[in-house]
């Protein structure tokens, strides 16, 4: 109890996240017989709830929030939501969280979505055409008032802005001096702007791109300019490992993920981790990293 008889809220450091989060090599001949090493960054690991880059985007925004209400965006089965939703639960915040597709409002929840509203999330489904437009100021202002978040700590879609990329770049610091390269799957491309910065100078970061359509360099350079006022790291996308776009899982990808999964003992998430894990395969076996590389590949999130 404190002083006022209030019971104080969680800190994040009760949430005990674990950090560094562990490194640790694999055995597997796809990439020993090329004389390439490859350590598995196991974010994963951070924190039950919190998982992988869920932590190192959300913690610092939920420092700047101070306890505020936070809302925020996502689509019906965002891990970004859920994982806001859980942050809400366990540091007693209220959440909102603004969800596209208002086809969506009378029916069941999904299981994503439940378990939001389990955590105490405010779902509020809005329209595609508002949902793309939000963040026009004014579209941005009309939603927050009609989701009854006006006051609230917005962080945007993805959970990408400049403090989450800023904390990604602890990501690159805990891996200094570990390996070459440092390979992961982006989406909206922080995770990748935020490591890169803090990567040293003679690292480079690999980001496999799970979204079509070429537009992750720009968005990187935006992100960084935003976080750090100009391009940081050595670092580049690649966009030839998406499978056809974001969501596709095609059955070869999703037996390569059990098969690596079961190999190694590591659960892989289908969606971004088993691409870059794909990819990783793929380029090392097309010569891509010269005999002696290490790469240290993230594992940025578990299955569900
Ligand atoms: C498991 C996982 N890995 C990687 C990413 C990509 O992160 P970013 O959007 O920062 O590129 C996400 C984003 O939601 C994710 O859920």
């Amino acid at each position: 109890m404190s002083d006022n008889g209030r019971v104080p809220r969680p800190l994040l450091a009760d949430l005990s996240p674990r950090l560094p989060s562990p490194l640790t090599e694999i055995d597997d001949d796809r990439f020993a017989r090329h004389g390439v090493r490859v350590l598995l960054k196991r974010d994963d690991l951070i924190h039950p709830d919190l998982i992988g880059n869920k932590w190192r985007k959300l913690a610092p925004n939920l420092e700047a929030a101070r306890g505020r209400p936070l809302v925020t965006f996502g689509g019906a089965y965002s891990n970004h939501l859920r994982a806001t939703a859980a942050a809400g639960r366990l540091l007693g915040i209220a959440t909102t969280g603004i969800v596209r597709g208002d086809e969506l409002a009378g029916r069941p929840l999904n299981p994503s979505l439940a378990r939001c509203a389990a955590d105490g999330m405010r779902l509020h489904f809005v329209d595609r055409s508002a949902y793309r437009h939000k963040e026009d100021p004014a579209t941005l202002t009309a939603l927050l008032e009609a989701a009854g978040a006006r006051d609230a700590y917005v962080v945007p879609e993805g959970g990408s802005n400049a403090l989450a990329v800023r904390g990604c770049a602890a990501l690159g610091r805990e891996l200094r001096g570990r390996a070459d390269v440092v390979a992961l799957a982006c989406g909206t491309g922080g995770t990748l702007a935020g490591l890169a910065a803090g990567l040293a100078p003679d690292q480079r970061a690999l980001g496999v791109a799970v979204l079509k359509g070429g537009f992750l360099t720009a968005e990187v350079h935006a992100l960084q300019e935003a976080a750090f006022g100009g391009v940081r790291g050595s670092w580049q996308v690649a966009d030839g490992f998406h499978f056809g776009g974001y969501a596709r899982v095609p059955a070869e990808l999703r037996a390569f993920a059990e098969d690596f999964g079961q190999l190694h003992g590591v659960p892989v998430e289908h969606l971004y981790v088993a691409k870059m894990l794909h990819a990783l395969v793929a380029l090392t076996r097309s010569g891509a990293f010269r005999t002696g590389t290490t790469i240290a590949a993230v594992v940025t999130g578990a299955p569900q």
